[in-house]
């Protein structure tokens, strides 16, 4: 099995780029299916989950071509309208095939994803949002069908929670559907935003970005667009906090700083040193020529949909509170089993107990993590890993790296660049 070696330590200094965020080319992939023709996205990170993205449209009919970081897909003539059991297994973001799909076709046959390792994760608002667009949808061996006789038709649609996929899964069956839709307690990620430049540019009417009600206006027909796929704030994210962690001084360009307003905050109340440029941020854990790191304040988090703190960064904050000085409450809302990071983190030294939905987290101030053979368990507590090695004593070896692949470009060798102890041993 291959396995990342770290050798806990060493400072952090330098520049690091920022990649395009998987979160967004997912669902901008799957926005080409709506209209046929040639399109070209930009920035887009080549992941396992981007490249499993692809697969799914192929299967589709889709014809893609890919030059460094563009991607070109050809969605001129689809043959199938399956996303099959064996993709969606792997990638729960398949089912984002569901609304183009229907918005193209008014068919579509999407097997239905599982559980996964962080909750269970239903789909139910999506079914019942397109359901309210006049789709009939029927569970059959394990796949949902979804079909519509003539247009979709334009309605007002409430989720119980901002559903961040479930959203833009109704966007992109929304426009082409007659009338006017309302998606109400809609999400407002960066990465919602994202698609509604995109679907705009490919001539769709989208009221409301950035805010929780959305007004669509359906039109026939759109047409083929290019786009930048915008960066990945998770990926900034855990690289600010794995310089807050294992000290020095760095900066990751190629960013959108105003995407991460709360873990700005939040570094800032733990007493690391944080400055915005306009599409960088540089980080101070150590500051140059000081030997001794100050200490790191605890502070407590609460998971929110965007603009409250990313669920997407709960597992590697966590690392960096099992190193500050104090006490850190942190509370998981989104997801119901998403501290699988924590049985690891406790086999690095970790002082963290678990009730429910919290976990307190006692830092045992810098130093205090000691490297250990862990196992990663899911893409973010992966991450949190990582950052764990790095600010530990000694070797950290993680397994199960194939998690960390599907959603971090290059991590490895832009963790080497920034002067990390790190490599991948294949075996
Ligand atoms: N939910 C339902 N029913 C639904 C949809 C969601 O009950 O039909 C619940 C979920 O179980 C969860 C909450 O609503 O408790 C929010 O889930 P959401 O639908 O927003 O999550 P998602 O769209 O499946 C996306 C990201 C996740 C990220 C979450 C939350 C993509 C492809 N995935 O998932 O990213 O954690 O939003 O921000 O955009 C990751 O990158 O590691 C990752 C898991």
């Amino acid at each position: 099995m291959d396995k990342i070696i770290i050798e806990g330590g060493r400072l952090l200094n330098g520049r690091v780029a920022a990649s395009g965020a998987k979160n967004a080319a997912l669902p901008l992939m799957a926005a080409t299916l709506i209209a046929p023709g040639l399109h070209t996205l930009y920035n887009v990170p080549d992941l396992r989950d981007t490249r499993t993205m692809l697969k799914v449209l192929e299967t589709l009919g889709a014809a893609w071509t890919r030059t460094e970081t563009e991607v070109r897909i050809d969605t001129s003539r689809l043959t199938g309208a399956e996303a099959p059991y064996e993709l969606v297994k792997t990638m729960r973001a398949s089912v984002l095939v569901l609304g183009p799909l229907l918005a193209r076709t008014g068919y579509a046959r999407v097997s239905l994803p599982g559980g996964c390792a962080i909750g269970a994760r239903p789909i139910n608002f999506h079914l019942r949002g397109f359901e309210q667009l006049g789709v009939r949808t029927t569970l059959r061996e394990g796949y949902v069908e979804a079909a519509v006789d003539d247009r979709l038709q334009g309605n007002v649609v409430y989720f119980d929670s901002p559903s961040v996929t479930g959203t833009e899964n109704l966007l992109m069956a929304a426009v082409t559907a007659e009338g006017k839709t309302v998606i109400k307690n809609a999400a407002r990620e960066p990465e919602v935003g994202n698609l509604i430049d995109m679907l705009t540019a490919m001539g769709a009417e989208i009221q409301g970005r950035d805010t929780d009600r959305l007004t669509i206006h359906g039109v026939r027909r759109l047409h083929p667009t290019e786009i930048s796929i915008i960066p990945d704030r998770i990926e900034v994210g855990t690289y600010l906090i794995a310089v807050a962690a294992a000290g020095g001084e760095a900066t990751v360009t190629d960013c959108i700083p105003a995407h991460l307003p709360s873990l700005v905050e939040k570094l800032r109340g733990a007493g690391v040193g944080v400055v915005e440029h306009d599409t960088a941020i540089t980080v101070t854990g150590i500051p140059p020529g000081k030997k001794d790191a100050p200490a790191l304040r605890s502070v407590d988090i609460r998971t929110m949909p965007y603009p409250g703190f990313p669920t997407d960064l709960q597992a590697q904050f966590m690392a960096l509170m099992t190193i500050a000085d104090g006490v850190s409450v942190i509370h998981e809302t989104i997801f119901e089993n998403r501290f699988m990071h924590v049985a690891e983190l406790q086999r690095m030294g970790g002082n963290i107990k678990i009730g429910g939905p919290t976990a307190i987290v006692k830092g045992k101030g810098r130093g205090g993590l000691s490297g250990a053979p862990v196992m990663a368990t899911d893409l973010r507590a992966s991450a949190s890993l990582v950052i764990a090695g790095l600010a530990a004593r000694g070797v950290t070896e993680i397994s199960r790296i194939y998690h960390l692949e599907r959603g971090y470009e290059t991590m490895v060798d832009k963790l080497r660049g920034i002067g990390a102890d790190i490599r991948i041993v294949r075996e």
